[in-house]
């Protein structure tokens, strides 16, 4: 098993493959990194000359690739060479919850996971280290041995688990700082070198505290317990948004005053019309899943609450921007600020703005959205996947399918905010990106048809301002 790396592959030039090989390949330049995919357009748009038009936006991304790209960084769709020439292979292929079939709507997918370990399989031809970058249901390494292992070429394959904690829109700070780098791997004599491989990549920038290893099991395991506690925040708090909401008590406030408690602590205690995003729906439903099958019961039911409560949020904030504009929004003009899933980024996935816009659309409301990031194109696909794709178990609304025909027709996209908000009947805030908090709102209040309501999501927006401009302001978790 090699002990030194010179040469890592990254299969996957994803959100994760992306970024966080572009940060091994600056902090190391005496490694060659490359990252490779089957996406042709992807490889392209990250072998841009203009860094700006890089497939992933991250903040300080476009500074990390200018510096290392050309230099030991290098991006390709050329899989079975990247494979050949590597010591270390990083897979960090999509796992998205599975669509048909066998746990539709809640195993992950593992099928791009499994064509990797074919393909490594097929093509290696010296000992190798499989490092699990992608996120994975507990046990999944075995899974892939038995795949690497089933060409019989006498030569040794050892799995790594190295999940990736980085949250969008902060990849590059979250690289750089990482909270701990874990890795998993078997205890006997070539899994402990393949470990102190891998140690010696990281230990390049991670002061070597924060690295910490553990067997394979417990660190596949890690990954999703640590996406299903912080996604577990979120729904306690937005539940009890709801309760505020009907009390009076304002839940800014209350998040504040638990958060002061060491013991609870004071981060990603932020209400908000809902999460999204690719990952914590999918790995909840994956955890979810893997409980029913060693027979848990209990233990599913109380991790699936977290999803169930998600929705609810969505659907209350539909729920009450159709309430209070009369009970029906039908021909009325409704406007986004904001579709990505979070600020900073122009990932759309599981974004909450596509569950509130379907909710409306399915009172053939207009839609008029404005996001920093995101195109029109991407806004009309997340709508259209989402007449598809939708999960039997989410409940929250009645809905019927919404024609491509219908999304084209009543969804507008638009370049300036401003144009966006004139003559709405309603504004309501998705997203949380900063420029919202600084717009003239007097400007917009003017052009708005009266009265002038406004939905925040995310309660960014200044509500004494607001209210005093005159507008009709409806803020998450205040009476
Ligand atoms: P992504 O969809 O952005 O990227 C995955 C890439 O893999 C795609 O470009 C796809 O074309 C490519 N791919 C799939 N099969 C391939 C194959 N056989 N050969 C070559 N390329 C192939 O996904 P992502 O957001 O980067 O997530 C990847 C994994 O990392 C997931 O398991 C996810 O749960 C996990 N993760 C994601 C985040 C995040 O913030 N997005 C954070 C931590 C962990
Ligand atoms: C999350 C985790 O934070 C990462 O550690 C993890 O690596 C990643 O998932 C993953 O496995 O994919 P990410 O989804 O990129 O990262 O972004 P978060 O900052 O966690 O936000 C997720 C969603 O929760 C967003 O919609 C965000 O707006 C929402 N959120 C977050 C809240 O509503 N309130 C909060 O207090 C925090």
């Amino acid at each position: 098993i090699p002990s030194k790396i010179t040469k890592i592959a990254c299969i996957g030039a994803g959100y994760v493959g992306g970024p966080t090989m572009s940060v091994i390949a600056q902090q190391c330049p005496h490694i060659q990194v490359t990252v490779v995919d089957l996406n042709v357009q992807r490889i392209a748009a990250w072998n841009d000359p203009d860094l700006s038009k890089l497939p992933v936006y991250e903040p300080g991304l476009d500074e990390v690739v200018g510096e290392a790209r050309g230099r030991n960084l290098f991006f390709s769709t050329d899989v079975d060479k990247a494979i050949h020439e590597a010591q270390m292979i990083f897979m960090a292929v999509n796992t998205p919850t599975k669509t048909f079939g066998v746990g539709r709507g809640m195993a992950a997918d593992l099928k791009y996971v499994e064509l990797c370990a074919r393909q490594i399989a097929r093509v290696a031809d010296e000992d190798k280290i499989i490092v699990e970058k992608s996120t994975l249901p507990v046990r999944t390494a075995e899974s892939i041995k038995t795949i690497l292992e089933s060409e019989t070429k006498g030569i040794k394959f050892k799995v790594l688990s190295n999940p990736e904690f980085l949250a969008e829109g902060t990849a590059i700070e979250d690289l750089y700082k990482s909270d701990r780098v874990l890795i998993g791997g078997d205890e006997d004599e070539d899994g402990q070198i393949a470990i102190q491989a891998l140690v010696d990549v990281y230990a390049n920038w991670i002061p070597r505290e924060k690295i910490i290893t553990t067997r394979l099991w417990s660190s596949e395991l890690s990954k999703l317990t640590a996406n299903a506690f912080l996604a577990q925040r979120i729904s306690s708090i937005n539940s009890i948004s709801a309760l505020c909401e009907q009390t009076g008590a304002d839940v800014d406030e209350v998040a504040r005053a638990i958060g002061m408690d060491t013991r609870i602590g004071s981060k990603f205690l932020k209400s908000s019309v809902g999460f999204g995003g690719s990952c914590f729906q999918k790995d909840i439903l994956n955890l979810v899943y893997l409980c029913h099958h060693f027979n848990l019961p209990e233990v599913a039911n109380y991790w699936e609450q977290v999803v169930i409560l998600n929705d609810y949020q969505k659907h209350r904030f539909a729920k009450r921007i159709i309430d209070k504009l009369f009970n029906t929004v039908s021909g009325k003009k409704i406007t986004f600020l904001g579709w990505a899933f979070k600020k900073d980024t122009n990932d759309t996935r599981e974004s909450a703005a596509i569950y509130v816009a379907d909710e409306l659309l399915q009172d053939r409301a207009e839609i008029h959205i404005f996001d920093p990031k995101v195109s029109e194109e991407q806004v009309h696909s997340d709508l259209v996947y989402l007449q598809k794709h939708r999960r039997s178990q989410a409940t929250a609304y009645e809905y019927e399918e919404i024609t491509s025909e219908e999304i084209k027709k009543l969804v507008v996209v638009h370049t300036d905010p401003y144009s966006a908000m004139e003559k709405a009947h309603a504004i309501a805030v998705l997203t949380e990106w900063d420029e919202f908090k600084t717009y003239d709102w007097q400007k917009v209040y003017d052009t708005m048809l009266k009265p002038a309501f406004v939905f925040d999501g995310r309660n960014i927006l200044d509500r004494t301002k607001l209210t005093e401009i005159g507008f009709n302001l409806h803020s998450i978790g205040k009476g």
